[in-house]
């Protein structure tokens, strides 16, 4: 029958416009979520964790990824106080969607710890290469006591590695010792903050090559050039040297020095200093940088020093691992100024 006919033209009509209307709503969902893909995979991941492994919560306010605020990313962390033995236990676990550093749209992070007031001693951990989401789980002890961990504050800063320029530095968190609940193990994820300006001393940049020759039992330190070195003079210049000293477990050993530049604070020497020291010593020895400003009429004033050895940390370390596993090839590396280190040298008898 006629109607038969019609009936069927009118559901098959029906069937192709369902089908259309479905690739269309498929379409357009695919499209949404490349927009979203990027946004979704970072606060995902940043929500597992936090839901997961948070004990505290953080606000709900950082979940929300807006385009307009300038995201640094995201740092999950841990803290520990052991009473019993005055330690402060500081956990860098993992880093999310950091912002990126290079160009190629990656970094190449690693976290720097300290505590303040007294930063007596700086922490770092590995540096991943190449990546915005990098695991650290690295863990760092600080002694300190009860009485002053309250008055103190953590600092982690996430910096992006490079060998030729200084490390950027990504975004930071600063944790108030006082206002935290220490009979809970924290561990939580925060949004990385801009770095305060204030108050992070920089005392300048030294470029060094470092060389040894393991048959011939020769160091060869090659004080290249330093820049951005802090005044100290009135007039706003100095008159910069550097001390190279090398101490022999823990004692003072050997001992040269670059010629004076005068009134600059960014100094070129390119001068060579060669020590025997031999493959049996070499493990044993520490080797210290500092940049000096003579001074004709005072006491010589110490603008930063460094110290590198097989028990450094972080860059120094790093450097000092590199010139050991490339024998008779120098290896060239910046290095940042530090007012105080943490050499345990001891005094000579
Ligand atoms: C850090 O050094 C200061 C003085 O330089 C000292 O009073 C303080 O006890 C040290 N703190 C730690 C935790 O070692
Ligand atoms: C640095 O010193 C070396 C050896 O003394 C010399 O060959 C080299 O040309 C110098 N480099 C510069 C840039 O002056």
């Amino acid at each position: 029958p006629r109607w038969a006919i019609y009936a069927i033209f009118v559901a098959g009509v029906l069937l192709i416009l369902l089908c259309c209307l479905c690739v269309c709503i498929k379409c357009c969902c695919r499209g949404n979520k490349k927009k979203q893909k990027k946004k979704e995979r970072v606060s995902l991941k940043a929500l597992n964790g936090k839901t997961s492994t948070a004990l505290v919560q953080p606000d709900v306010g950082d979940v929300d990824y807006g385009a307009t605020k300038k995201q640094r990313g995201k740092l999950l962390y841990s803290l520990e106080y052991n009473a019993a033995l005055t330690e402060l236990m500081v956990g860098i676990k993992q880093a999310n969607s950091l912002l990126s550093a290079d160009l190629g749209g990656s970094s190449d992070p690693y976290v720097k710890v300290y505590i303040l007031p007294d930063k007596n001693k700086t922490c770092e951990t590995k540096v991943f290469k190449n990546t915005l989401n990098p695991a650290f789980n690295e863990q760092f002890p600080f002694q300190i006591t009860k009485a002053s961990l309250l008055k103190s504050t953590v600092v982690m800063q996430v910096f992006d590695f490079n060998r030729f320029t200084k490390h950027e530095i990504i975004g930071e968190l600063r944790m108030p010792l006082g206002e935290v609940d220490w009979n809970h193990v924290i561990e939580e994820w925060k949004d990385l903050a801009e770095p305060a300006k204030f108050e992070e001393e920089n005392l300048g940049e030294i470029c060094f090559s470092l060389r040894y020759v393991p048959a011939a039992g020769k160091l060869t330190v090659v004080i290249l050039e330093a820049k951005n070195l802090k005044s100290m003079d009135i007039g706003g210049s100095s008159d910069p040297y550097v001390k190279v000293q090398l101490a022999l477990d823990k004692r003072k050993w050997k001992k040269k020095k670059t010629s004076v530049k005068k009134k600059t604070l960014n100094p070129y020497y390119n001068e060579s200093f060669t020590f025997d020291v031999s493959f049996q010593q070499i493990q044993r020895v520490h080797l210290v940088i500092s940049v000096w400003d003579h001074d004709t009429m005072s006491r010589n004033d110490a603008m930063g020093k460094i110290f590198l050895g097989c028990d450094a940390t972080g860059n120094q370390l790093r450097h000092w691992a590199d010139m050991l596993s490339n024998p008779r090839r120098p290896v060239a590396q910046w290095h940042s100024l530090q007012t105080s280190m943490f050499i345990p040298l001891r005094k000579d008898r």
